[in-house]
């Protein structure tokens, strides 16, 4: 099938799609689902709202025919799905994709990671945001042990799947845990990146004050190992890249808000219920699951994303201000897919 590049309102082109297949999780991160906001009587969507796999399957072919090459499947958790590696196995078999990865907390990678290799994932990024206790307890809201994720990287690392870490870095909170990061993915090969605390969702309190901006933590780590700069991979990539110099081990850093990529960002994301939203910070997407469900045919389906894609204007982390970060009604990141 001969694929039509489409290009948005400033030339960049659709690429990579992330869909969150489930907006609940088994954590409550202090950044992302805080446990005073996401308590026992929050409600999650009920099941015959996400999704089906036969609609994402469908979707996703909608999706390469016009051009997207990377599939990567968020959450959520997106581990808490039921048989998800059937639904990889179902992407893996669709013409054109070249990439196919998942972002988890890895909790449950001990038990699944073979399968999903198996299915046909390529990657896994771990969220992994300190190594010490108390530290990584009270960040994932559940009291979950760093021995447990650990155990889980290195069931992917068994599977061979390839791992990226990633870790968010909060001041005061777990900046301490940067370099001891640094030393554990180092010793394994695993790429580390740190990701910037950023204004996602409505609940995390987020303010400029407890960001750690890329400059600070590159000085913090290249203050003990040398770094040397890498070319970016590819159009669309999120972290800029580093390797410790003398080696191939690569480190990275995702400075949303210091250094913002919006320029060459290629990302389109699908909620688990099925909306087409065309930034992280958009305050409303296109309902892809009720043309879907109403009987619209794929190409339908495929000139609705290309007409929604070609008005896309998204740069929301270059247009930050403390203004728009406070006011701006903007969705969680656990519906609309890290
Ligand atoms: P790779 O393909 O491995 O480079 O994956 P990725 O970095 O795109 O995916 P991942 O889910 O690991 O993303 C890491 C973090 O980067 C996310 O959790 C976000 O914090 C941030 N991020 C990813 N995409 C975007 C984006 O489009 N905009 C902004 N502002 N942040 C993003
Ligand atoms: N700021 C930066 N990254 C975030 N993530 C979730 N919430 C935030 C936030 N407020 C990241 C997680 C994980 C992915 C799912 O999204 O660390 O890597
Ligand atoms: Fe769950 Fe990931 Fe959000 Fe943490 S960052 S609460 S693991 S979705
Ligand atoms: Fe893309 Fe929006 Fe993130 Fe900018 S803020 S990089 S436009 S998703």
């Amino acid at each position: 099938m001969k694929s039509n590049q489409i290009n948005d309102k400033y030339e960049r082109p659709l690429q990579d799609l992330r869909i969150s297949i489930m907006d609940k999780c088994n954590f409550r991160c202090s950044y992302c689902m805080p446990a005073e906001a996401f308590g026992e009587d929050y409600s999650f969507m009920p099941q015959n709202e996400l999704l089906t796999y036969d609609e994402i399957e469908r979707l996703v072919i909608q999706f390469t025919e016009l051009g997207v090459r990377k599939i990567r499947l968020t959450g959520g958790e997106p581990l808490l799905r039921k048989d998800i590696h059937l639904l990889i196995e179902r992407l893996s078999k669709i013409n054109n994709i070249d990439d196919i990865a998942m972002t988890t907390n890895g909790l449950l990678l001990v038990k699944q990671a073979h399968a999903l290799k198996e299915a046909g994932l390529m990657r896994v990024n771990i969220s992994l945001d300190a190594l010490n206790e108390h530290t990584i307890q009270s960040m994932n809201g559940r009291n979950i042990k760093s021995e447990r994720i650990l155990s889980g990287i290195d069931a992917a690392l068994d599977a061979r799947l390839f791992v990226k870490v990633n870790m968010v870095v909060i001041k005061g909170v777990n900046e301490n845990e940067v370099l001891k990061m640094a030393a554990y993915c180092k010793n394994r090969r695993i790429t580390l990146r740190f990701i910037e605390f950023m204004d996602v969702g409505q609940t995390n309190d987020w303010d400029f004050s407890k960001v750690v901006t890329k400059k600070e933590l590159l000085d913090i780590v290249s203050s003990v190992w040398p770094l040397e700069e890498l070319q970016k991979d590819k159009l669309g990539e999120v972290a800029s890249r580093y390797k410790y110099k003398g080696t191939n081990i690569e480190i990275g850093f995702i400075s949303s808000v210091s250094e913002p990529f919006c320029n060459n960002c290629t990302r389109a994301r699908i909620s688990a219920d099925g909306k087409l939203y065309t930034c992280l910070f958009a305050e409303s997407g296109y309902d892809l699951r009720g043309m879907i469900r109403s009987g619209a045919t794929d190409e339908e389906i495929k000139n609705k994303i290309s007409e929604v894609w070609k008005k896309r204007t998204d740069k929301y982390s270059e247009l930050r201000t403390a203004e728009t970060a406070k006011h701006r009604k903007k969705i969680e990141m656990s519906y609309i897919g890290g």
